[in-house]
């Protein structure tokens, strides 16, 4: 942001000359600048100043350069075996910088475009089917609560984390990325499955599987630990939630929940928190 009272010209001179921009673990404040660019472009385009719009041009293409290239080099270690170093030394750095962030926020922010450019998930063009009464539309996990989830649930490699309701599959990919355990994804959208299938297996991860089905129905049977986005609501949310009481009764279960659901979780006599019930946090419940 330009200081107080700094010329646009001035602070685009700074920015252009801060050679810090391109160390790849500054991928935050490469975030914040091109965000920045965006907002004064339409006051830069219409001043009729013919070199600021250039100029504009020519750093944002520097910057989204270098988040292409580092994109591209962590998916590389991902596939070499080495990913989970490497990506969570990355995220730690950048969650340095922008620390003082308020964690139960439910915005989406830099470490989403980050982690958004690594796993480059997005359909294909496939119709999505329509959801049911009770079914609640795609809507990813901030990766912060992803990775406060995966500190919180310090997965072993005798987990098999099933994502309830996995989207395009962000939680299974992560996890299976950055942790030992076997992930699974059950969704109803055979699009996104396809597409989380795609990325596991182009980046190699042989412990993250994707099954199309309605996880009212789905085997939940080799599940240790359950995430929960608020998938579903209502009378299909008491469904799930007696199907993993009968699970329960076969092993120790963990549940993680984010969302709405939580509310609904913590009033589940057979569970019990690990810490205070939030909705805007995950919260880990364990059978009793
Ligand atoms: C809020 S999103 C959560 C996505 C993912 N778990 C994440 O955290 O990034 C809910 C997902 O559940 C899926 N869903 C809703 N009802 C479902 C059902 N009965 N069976 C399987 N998936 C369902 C939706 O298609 C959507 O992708």
């Amino acid at each position: 942001m330009p200081r107080d009272d700094e010329p646009l010209a001035g602070w685009l001179d700074r920015i252009e000359r801060d050679a810090r921009l391109t160390e790849p673990a500054r991928w935050r404040e490469r975030d914040e600048v091109l965000d920045q660019l965006d907002g004064w472009r339409t006051v830069v385009d219409a001043s009729g100043d013919r070199t600021l719009p250039q100029r504009f041009d020519v750093l944002e293409a520097r910057l989204q350069a270098v988040d292409h290239a580092l994109h591209g080099a962590l998916r590389e270690s991902i596939r070499s075996g080495g990913g989970h170093d490497t990506l969570l030394g990355l995220v730690r750095a950048g969650a340095v910088s922008g620390a003082g962030q308020a964690p139960s926020s439910d915005r989406y922010d830099a470490l989403d475009a980050f982690i958004g450019g690594v796993l480059d998930l997005a359909p294909g063009e496939t119709d999505l089917q329509p959801l049911g009464t009770d079914m609640v539309f795609y809507q990813p996990t901030p990766a912060r609560h992803i990775f406060d989830a995966l500190d919180q649930l310090r997965l072993g490699p005798g987990d098999v984390l099933m994502d309830l309701g996995a989207g395009l599959g962000h939680v299974p990919l992560l996890a299976a990325i950055c942790t030992s355990a076997r992930c699974i994804g059950i969704e109803w959208q055979a699009a996104y499955v396809v597409a989380a299938r795609a990325r596991a297996a182009d980046l190699g991860l042989v412990r993250a599987a994707f099954v199309q089905g309605d996880l009212c129905e789905a085997d939940l049977g080799e599940g240790t630990v359950f995430y929960l986005y608020t998938p579903v609501s209502g009378t299909l949310l008491r469904r799930v939630l007696d199907r993993l009481r009968g699970e329960a009764e076969r092993r120790p279960i963990r549940l993680c929940t984010l969302g709405p659901c939580t509310e609904v979780v913590a009033g589940e006599a057979w569970l019990r928190a690990d810490g205070p019930c939030d909705r805007h946090r995950p919260v880990v419940f364990r059978s009793r």
